[in-house]
């Protein structure tokens, strides 16, 4: 916990739930109930003054000119790159690279191992992973003639472990995991993901997407080669993220895209190109987005995520019993370690059936495959109603789902 957070007993969702102004609102005729936080978190007026602040105040380029605003504005950016690294603890600033989200994050590291992969090595990418995970590995694979290997999973949403043990050998290079998925909420052993791979010398490329508003996450502890999150999940804006890669790694990729800000020196017949972390950030970034990211950490290490975890707990506890009492109602993903994410299905209803009906009562879920369509084909279904939980959600408001979707399953069946 940090010294400035919410201790535990003193956790007030309704004192927490007055920054965020969306919440306010009403949908469709009722108060807005909003739980679809593993799509993307809603945003606190801190944060909205953040970005207001910075159009009003300091809009201008970074790292570029030498006039005050200028200068505001690359102190801000910088000084968020900072608290990223704090708050990840990360050993170097220039570890930290801005992305415009976790998907940048998982591209750049897949196109920077295209020179260093060949036929004969393995990738190896769990069962569960978010199309984003996926999709870019199996392009590394079609430029350099790796193979791509899946560790499974069983029917409770866990990787069998021992089975990604057989996986593992010399022939693996690479391994890419999520830290909790988004589909099924699994928390994802990757403390023994990573010490695994490193024996056998492969590298590991943790998603962290959608467990940064839940855990927070020691990079060095966990000794992980990148690490990759987007801000609009933990209380920021969309189009920023963080790649968290080991300064040996980010030293020997080549650089992801060609631009100004990532050069040394340029001429028509070579260039060369800058320092970390600039090296990987070509053109003007989300400058807004980065700084605004930095008070979205503020926001949340301020109530503390032990809080935060304690709190998410009890509530998806009580949400999966009370959704447990609905008659037909089944979830995906009952691993022993899950976090804020419910997958469900009623038998002979389809799933975006419930979501709009739940939706004319104010109630925000995601439907469909949740961009894991493997994880669907596993469990032989075309996709799930999710809910997900976010720290300013509330038991009124699991019951408000609850009822609508009580309701939802008496008209559809
Ligand atoms: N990856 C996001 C989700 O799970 C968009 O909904």
């Amino acid at each position: 916990m940090t010294e400035k957070s919410i201790p535990i007993e003193k956790f007030d969702v309704n004192t927490i739930r007055k920054d965020f102004p969306i919440l306010q609102r009403e949908v469709n005729g009722h108060p807005l109930v909003y739980l679809d936080n593993a799509a993307t978190s809603q945003t606190p007026q801190q944060v909205i003054d953040t970005i207001v602040d910075y159009y009003q105040g300091y809009n201008a380029n970074i790292h570029r000119g030498v006039h005050t605003l200028s200068q505001e504005a690359t102190d801000a950016y910088e000084a968020a790159r900072q608290k990223i690294q704090k708050h990840f603890n990360i050993a170097h600033p220039y570890e930290v690279i801005f992305t415009s989200g976790t998907t940048d994050g998982i591209n750049l590291v897949a196109n920077g191992f295209t020179s260093f992969l060949k036929e004969g090595n393995d990738i190896l990418v769990s069962a569960m992973e978010h199309h984003s995970n996926i999709v870019p590995w199996q392009m590394l694979c079609e430029r350099t003639g790796a193979t791509l290997k899946v560790i499974p999973m069983n029917l409770d949403g866990e990787l069998v472990m021992e089975e990604y043990h057989n996986l593992l050998s010399d022939k693996t290079k690479l391994v890419f995991c999520n830290h909790v998925s988004n589909a099924l909420g699994t928390i994802n052993p990757i403390e023994e993901i990573i010490q695994a791979a490193h024996k056998v010398g492969a590298a590991v490329l943790v998603d962290g997407a959608q467990a940064a508003a839940h855990i927070k996450a020691d990079l060095q502890a966990l000794d992980v080669d990148f690490y990759t999150v987007s801000a609009h999940k933990m209380c920021g804006p969309t189009g920023v993220g963080m790649l968290y890669g080991k300064e040996e790694w980010l030293k020997k990729l080549p650089p992801y895209q060609g631009g100004g800000e990532m050069i040394a020196e340029v001429t028509f017949e070579k260039t060369t190109y800058a320092d970390l972390p600039h090296k990987f950030e070509a053109g003007t970034p989300n400058i807004c987005g980065g700084i605004a990211f930095g008070a979205a950490l503020d926001y949340m290490n301020n109530i503390g995520f032990d809080a935060i975890a304690q709190y998410e707990d009890e509530l998806v506890e009580y949400a999966t019993e009370q959704l447990l009492t609905i008659d037909g109602l089944k979830i995906y993903g009952t691993a022993a370690h899950k976090t804020s994410v419910i997958s469900f299905n009623i038998d002979g209803i389809h799933p975006y059936d419930i979501g709009t009906i739940v939706d004319k009562l104010g109630i925000a879920v995601r439907t469909g495959h949740h961009c894991a369509q493997p994880i669907m084909d596993f469990y032989k279904i075309p996709g799930t109603v999710r809910a997900s939980f976010s720290f300013y959600n509330t038991k009124e408001e699991v019951d408000k789902l609850v009822g609508a979707v009580k309701r939802a399953r008496n008209m559809l069946l």
